[in-house]
């Protein structure tokens, strides 16, 4: 090995060695990448949360991070509303809270302190049946049935709605009273996936229902 291959090893070496310190130096640790403090999981919060429940009064002490649902089907053991895909796709949840419908597995329990909500168990009973659940038995409004509880309690909201003036996408006139047609139904209930493709007896159940109400 000649002089000038020595110095190109040297060479060499010193440039691997260089490498090595600096992307050490860029690159942190794991142990410098962990938060500076705090245990790794912290103990859950809890705090207190009252609900009237399809007119009873309830009182849960829950982990701040429990869902409406859980607190519904877990904590209250009310398990006519479903999970569905637990993030707010398919309306398998919803219940109606202080007049309004919305998907329980978005919203969690304690922000609903003092609230009022209805569930599927609430509107009616086997023997005296909310109009809208005796229409969706007529029409055949559901097959597995998963997605009917979330479906009923959509379309009494719907109805609601459309007699409160509030307009939708289909609306063609938002200064006008919402028209009480399948377009309008269909964007309204557009929330309320149904696997088993009930959706056309699902409309006739409601507009035989408004055709009643409205
Ligand atoms: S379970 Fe809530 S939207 Fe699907
Ligand atoms: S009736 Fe089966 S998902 Fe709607």
């Amino acid at each position: 090995m000649n002089d000038f291959s020595d110095i190109n090893h040297a060479r060499r070496d010193l440039l691997i060695a260089g490498a090595l310190s600096a992307t050490a130096a860029a690159v942190p640790s794991m142990a410098d990448a962990q938060p500076a403090a705090g245990p790794a999981n912290p103990a859950p919060i809890h705090a207190g949360v009252s609900l009237k429940v399809n007119g009873k009064a309830e009182h849960l002490e829950l982990d701040t991070r429990t869902t409406l649902l859980d607190a519904l089907r877990e904590h209250l053991h009310l398990t006519g509303t479903k999970k569905g895909c637990d993030h707010g796709q398919c309306g398998a949840c919803t219940v109606i809270v202080d007049g309004r419908r919305l998907n329980s597995c978005l919203t969690l329990a304690v922000m609903h302190d003092g609230a009022q909500v209805t569930t599927i168990e609430g509107l009616g009973s086997k023997d005296k049946l909310h109009p809208m659940q005796a229409a969706f038995i007529k029409h055949d409004g559901y097959q597995c049935g998963y997605c009917t509880p979330g479906q009923i309690c959509s379309a009494v909201a719907v109805l609601d709605e459309i007699k409160q003036g509030i307009p939708s996408h289909a609306s063609a006139d938002l200064n006008a009273k919402p028209l009480l047609n399948a377009d309008e139904l269909r964007e309204r209930m557009s929330g309320n996936l149904c696997r088993c493709g009930a959706y056309s007896n699902i409309i006739d159940a409601i507009t035989e229902v408004a055709g009643r109400t409205a």
